[in-house]
């Protein structure tokens, strides 16, 4: 699937959610919803993010039934191969057709203590095998106090780049830890100044013509409902949906915010 720079994306972080029959079902009934609302265009780019037992089902039925959502994996080992019980290698995921793989998400930070430096080290393990990292930064309630809304953001993706040349093909996802599974989302407003600040800090460790390139999505209690005023701003390419993307008619909501911005 050939993609425009910059196409929005919208990405559905299943989470410990959906064993491989209720995916196959999940997936099959979008697909059926959006194009009966004639929405399979490539305007947006659709992808979804199972549990590891699910991808090589989703797979299969992605590409049987020519559906034209974009995989991937919620995790992956920063190793290859070898003694590491219990880890999935990127090249596990590239043999199963995975686009993307998401790393760093808070919960990752939080409950498996993944440092700036295994983070920087799985983007790296992601690239080595042509996955596109989904790089997930934000900040606590508490690191919002202190620090304000960019300050830990900006220092988690500047670790995560650390040794990413040029013309890598990342994503980068904004998810303010307080917002996640909350119901409190980010005001448009805020998630803008961030992205646009990581838009920079791309810019720096990068280069312009990355910067101008990566799409940077905000995350934390996207609904159908806020879509819009999210995707109305410039720096905001798309969005990672956790809770909303289990739900086919909210998901497919989401994902048809146009109707909405009236573009
Ligand atoms: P949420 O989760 O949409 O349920 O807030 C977002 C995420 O964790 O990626």
């Amino acid at each position: 699937m050939a993609i425009a720079p910059r196409t929005p994306l919208i990405a559905g972080n299943w989470k410990m959610n959906l064993d491989h029959l209720q995916a196959v079902a999940f997936v099959q009934k979008l697909h059926w919803t959006l194009k009966d609302a004639k929405h399979e265009d490539g305007s947006v780019e659709v992808a979804v993010f199972p549990p590891f037992t699910d991808l090589r089902t989703v797979q299969t039925l992605l590409d049987a039934d020519k559906i034209p959502f974009a995989l991937g994996a919620q995790d992956l080992s920063a190793h290859d191969s070898g003694a590491y019980t219990g880890e999935v290698s990127g090249a596990f995921l590239a043999k199963l057709d995975n686009r993307y793989v998401i790393i760093g998400h808070s919960e990752r930070r939080q409950y498996h203590a993944e440092s700036d430096e295994v983070v920087a080290a799985k983007v790296k393990a992601a690239l080595r095998h042509g996955l596109i990292p989904v790089i997930c930064v934000g900040e606590t309630s508490e690191d919002l106090e202190k620090f304000g809304a960019s300050a830990v953001p900006v220092a988690q993706l500047t670790a995560a780049l650390a040794g990413v040349k040029a013309d890598a093909e990342i994503v980068v996802a904004y998810e303010p830890v307080w917002a996640i599974g909350s119901g409190q989302a980010a005001t448009p407003q805020q998630a803008q100044d961030v992205c646009a600040t990581l838009r920079g800090v791309i810019a720096e460790k990068l280069g312009a013509d990355a910067a101008a390139k990566t799409r940077v999505l905000y995350g934390g209690s996207v609904k159908a409902a806020n879509i819009a005023s999210f995707m109305r701003e410039p720096d905001v390419d798309g969005a990672l949906v956790g809770g909303a993307s289990l739900v086919v008619d909210e998901f497919a909501a989401i994902i048809r915010y146009q109707k909405h911005v009236g573009v």
